[in-house]
């Protein structure tokens, strides 16, 4: 297998059939190991399949091996890597996070040539592989970063609340119960308890006013939590927002179809466009259904089956625009011969961004046209009105 190859099977956004063939290979090793891990720790199940499990652990643990060593193989064909020489692009692989990462994971494979209990324990690690495979996951991180001052504001205020929660609380329970509420640090037990809305009733205030205290600390406690929800809540939506329209922009601008439409605009088609993933043999529009969207072909081959004969679309064309159009259903089904990206673009949008692009209307109207070919019936207004506002303009 050629580099290339390699990088597109280990790479966790290739679509190809044998990455996600690997993918499923991989998740599986490290649910079996975690799986491993845990049953060795079960004595009755240790001394009853030990050998098996021994076995197991070996396999999986092996995997993570050769799948550093492949990692660090096809990293040269890394976006970015293509200034290095090949040993120089996997020097650098293995000394970046994700390089020392996969070595750690690594590592239990090495340990269990020598002691195959102990190895199992350092096996949690491969739980962290999953991250790799779960954008959302990674973009935590950012969301974290983006809300820090907000987040440390609202620490801020736990911090205070639960200081005062503990002085106010020694004060008024100190007397009668000095084991629990003795000192301020021993009340901050009480107060953390209280804030986090844990309430293990291990220490509880005796006087009417610290219960009274206890119950505004509770409330308090729901706040700073509905607060930290809902600042991560709203980063993280924010967050995906970006990261879909980034995603999408690099799908626009490499369709030809909007090559010549400038930057702003393609910034205003990508907020409109949804983009679309189809495996080879994948049904996009079936003959006979109502229409609610068209597509741009952004990648790989998709076929319209009309008679006599079928029509192949790649990269730059689009299709699904008839229905919308005309409002009739849609005129014949369309497959992907081979996996392929798209992008839809809903009714709604379709109708206002070609009433507002008169240049892209008169495309989408003439291949319609040439499509329906003599028997067309009529287009419906939006396309009209906008080529006459062109002409009028
Ligand atoms: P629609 O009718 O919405 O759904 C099926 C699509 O197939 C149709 O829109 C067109 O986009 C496309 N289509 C129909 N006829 C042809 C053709 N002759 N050449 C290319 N594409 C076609």
């Amino acid at each position: 297998m050629d580099r290339r190859r390699l990088y597109r099977l280990l790479d966790p956004d290739s679509a190809d059939r044998s990455a996600r063939t690997f993918r499923l290979v991989h998740h599986t090793a490290v649910v079996a190991g975690i799986g491993i891990m845990m049953a060795v720790t079960v004595g009755p199940m240790e001394a009853a399949y030990e050998l098996s499990l021994a076995i197991a652990f070996a396999i999986v643990a092996a995997f993570f091996v050769v799948e550093y060593v492949l990692r660090l193989i096809a990293s040269p064909e890394k976006p970015g890597s293509d200034h290095y020489g090949p040993w120089q692009a996997r020097l650098v692989w293995a000394v970046s996070f994700s390089g020392l990462f996969d070595l750690l994971c690594a590592l239990p494979g090495v340990i269990a040539l020598f002691e195959w209990h102990a190895a199992t324990i350092h096996g949690g690690i491969w739980m962290f592989k999953f991250i790799r495979y779960s954008p959302g996951l990674a973009s935590l991180r950012r969301v974290v970063g983006n809300a820090r001052d907000a987040l440390l504001s609202v620490l801020l205020g736990f911090c205070i609340v639960l200081v005062v929660a503990a002085t106010l609380a020694y004060l008024l329970e100190r007397d009668v119960n000095p084991r629990d509420f003795g000192s301020i640090p021993n009340a901050l037990w009480w107060a953390i308890v209280t804030l986090t809305t844990t309430g293990y009733g291990d220490v509880v205030p005796l006087t009417i006013g610290g219960r009274m205290l206890a119950g505004t600390v509770m409330v308090s406690g729901i706040l700073v939590f509905a607060l930290w929800a809902g600042i991560l809540a709203s980063g993280y939506a924010e967050e995906s927002r970006r990261r879909e329209f980034l995603r999408t922009w690099d799908l626009v601008a490499k369709v030809p179809f909007f090559h010549n439409i400038g930057a702003p605009l393609i910034a205003e088609v990508a907020r409109l466009l949804r983009p679309r993933e189809y495996q080879s043999g994948a049904t996009i529009v079936r003959r006979g259904e109502q229409g609610d969207c068209m597509f741009f072909v952004v990648e790989g081959e998709v076929e319209v089956q009309i008679q006599p004969e079928p029509v192949f679309l790649g990269a730059g064309q689009f299709f699904g625009e008839l229905a919308l159009l005309t409002r009739a259903p849609r005129n014949a089904s369309v497959i992907a011969t081979k996996p392929c990206w798209a992008l839809a673009l809903d009714i709604v949008d379709f109708h206002e961004l070609l009433a507002r692009q008169p240049e892209l209307a008169r495309v989408i109207h003439e291949e319609a046209i040439r499509r329906l070919g003599p028997d067309a019936p009529p287009l419906l207004v939006p396309v009209a009105a906008a080529m006459a506002a062109e002409g009028s303009g």
